[in-house]
């Protein structure tokens, strides 16, 4: 039963009896829960439109109603209040329980899409570090609210392993004497681990900074990598190998998984056709030597006119033309994410690719955006967003680096998180295994990043994410860890499910209503949450919920009631508790301990 729909079509009736139109009607939850649960203000914009006061028109409107769920009541001087029935709030709860999916209801058929969503965007050979965070948290949580309201997703984490990165790599691993077996088959190669790769990487990074020559090598040998040239690719492949290993066990700490692990690279074989399309289509010119196509529209890249003849040409609005290849013929990152466009297009045909990457690249994507509209690789009817994130600061506002002010790599924060966690644990006189500090330290770093909006900035304080009192990941679990043991004392664990429980919840005082509206509160800001592209409307909802409960819980004896039915609708309700936070949590994609 959808309250809030019912409450509409009665509101809808009545303003269609009166004359009125029915785009004026509004209903919001009440924010005076003693007094109401619903509140529709309409009377007031009416009675401005028709020149009637508002209370003549409240009470027409209320005159008109026709439901029997909820009570109706007028307040000062325009309000009309609804107050639902205990017995509705039962069946609402009570339906919920019995269904898998407690009641949340899909999108209409016609609204569900089939969607490509790139998050993660790891780079083989580079170290993952805090600008790789937000991107598979946000994603995965997305792509599991997406996939929770019925559309069908299918998530690649588009890996960086087609760049520059490559061909550093390799020269220097050259250099250091860790490849010659593969140029000279009398030599022998020296093991390459990961630990290699994270020394010998930032080494090239800052050497070619400093040394042209070594820098033109990594071009060349990128170059070789992007012909599959052997021995180059051999060494790539292993490379990438090793790499993608350690990827995918950080990722899955953080609970996140993809059904794709293409590349830069996958697509590597569709750039010479797609580079022709635009060919064909006149679309390029050459700049420089590169193969470049504009995409500027009326009004942008206006050239300004410049004070001396050796000054950098500015631009106004400016929207600098798309690199296709570079002037050695080399793949560029907007050559790749193009042709990757065309790959998911003729793999998947979705209607809908979205993207999860830093907001500083909001240039490149609407860059390779317009460019795939202008060569009819991407039809128009196909939906490509950018969603862009914002950048983890310290507690200090500026860019979270370690101490000594480096980037700080993902391994060391996920290392953070959980001693963070270990030691509110501790604190706490709970003792902990591993796993249940990496469980904690997930739930709080994730919630405490989800419960923003992703294109803001947000501050990383562990020790404040990581509490348990207040708006933090750690109270949702803490909250679900209770009803656990609660539900265990009970014994009725396992006799309670989903159809035994059924009808056994009957409403009967303000904290549990206030339960009741809350859930459904939660189950609404699912789609508000689709709706924003964001989870935060679900993590508020979630901890308002988690409150709500908690209030309860702690204003009520549970096993000591004597009533078997009370103590029975108590328990029930508290089942029915855990599994909408358990819903929820796994959207957010942390878990819930058994206890804590
Ligand atoms: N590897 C990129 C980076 O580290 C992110 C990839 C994002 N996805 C994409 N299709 N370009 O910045």
């Amino acid at each position: 039963m959808n309250i809030k729909k019912i409450l509409v079509q009665s509101l809808e009736e009545s303003f269609l009896h009166l004359g009125y139109s029915i785009d004026d009607i509004t209903l919001n939850f009440s924010n005076k829960p003693e007094i109401a649960d619903f509140q529709c203000n309409s009377a007031f914009a009416l009675a401005k439109k028709h020149g009637a006061s508002p209370e003549v028109v409240a009470t027409s409107i209320m005159a008109n109603l026709k439901q029997d769920i909820a009570e109706v009541s007028f307040a000062k001087p325009g309000f009309i209040n609804f107050k639902i029935k205990d017995k509705i709030l039962s069946e609402v709860l009570n339906s919920a329980i019995a269904d898998v999916k407690l009641g949340l209801e899909e999108l209409p058929d016609e609204e569900k899409l089939k969607v490509v969503m790139d998050y993660g965007g790891a780079n083989v050979a580079k170290e993952l570090h805090i600008g790789h965070l937000r991107s598979p948290v946000i994603g995965e949580s997305l792509a599991r609210l997406y996939k929770i309201l019925g559309n069908e997703v299918i998530t690649d984490t588009h890996l960086g392993d087609w760049g520059l990165q490559m061909g550093l790599t390799i020269a220097q691993l050259q250099d250091d004497g860790y490849v010659d077996g593969y140029f000279d088959k009398s030599k022998k190669n020296k093991e390459i681990t990961l630990d290699t790769l994270n020394e010998e990487y930032p080494k090239a990074s800052k050497r070619k900074c400093e040394d042209e020559e070594f820098k033109k090598k990594a071009e060349i040998y990128t170059k070789f990598v992007q012909d599959k040239k052997d021995p180059y690719w051999q060494i790539y492949e292993t490379i990438r190998n090793i790499s993608v290993e350690r990827i995918k066990a950080n990722y899955e700490k953080l609970n996140c998984f993809f059904d794709l692990w293409y590349g830069e690279s996958t697509s590597a074989g569709l750039v010479e056709p797609v580079v022709q399309m635009f060919i064909d289509q006149g679309l390029t010119r050459t700049h420089e030597g590169a193969l470049v196509v504009d995409v500027a529209r009326e009004g942008e890249n206006i050239p300004i006119e410049k004070k001396n003849p050796d000054d950098t040409q500015m631009y106004k609005n400016p929207m600098p033309p798309v690199y296709l290849k570079k002037s050695n013929g080399a793949d560029v990152y907007d050559t790749t994410d193009i042709a990757t466009i065309y790959q998911r297009n003729r793999d998947f045909n979705p209607d809908k690719i979205m993207y999860v990457v830093d907001k500083r690249q909001a240039v490149h994507f609407e860059h390779c955006f317009r460019a795939v509209k202008m060569a009819g690789i991407s039809p128009e009817s196909q939906e490509l967003q950018f969603v862009g994130y914002g950048t983890i600061n310290g507690t200090d506002g500026k860019p979270f680096k370690t101490r000594s002010g480096d980037t700080i790599k993902l391994e060391d924060i996920i290392n953070l998180i959980c001693s963070g966690a270990e030691k509110k644990l501790s604190n706490n006189g709970i003792s902990e295994t591993e796993n249940l500090a990496l469980d904690i330290g997930v739930a709080a770093m994730k919630f405490g990043d989800l419960s923003n909006d992703p294109f803001k900035d947000y501050v990383f304080d562990i020790d404040k994410f990581a509490s348990f009192e207040g708006k933090t990941g750690p109270y949702i679990q803490y909250t679900g860890a209770r009803i656990n043991s609660l539900l265990k004392k009970a014994k009725l664990t396992d006799k309670l499910d989903y159809l035994e429980a059924l009808k056994l919840i009957s409403i009967a005082d303000q904290n549990q209503r206030n339960i009741a509206i809350n859930f459904i509160k939660l189950q609404e800001s699912y789609l508000t949450s689709y709706k924003n592209t964001s989870l935060s409307p679900l993590c508020n909802s979630l901890y308002d919920f988690a409150s709500s409960y908690s209030k309860f819980y702690n204003d009520t004896r549970i096993l000591t009631e004597q009533d078997e039915a009370k103590k029975n609708s108590y328990l029930a309700l508290s089942l029915l508790v855990l599994k909408a936070i358990k819903q929820a949590s796994d959207v957010l994609a942390f878990v819930i301990p058994e206890k804590m």
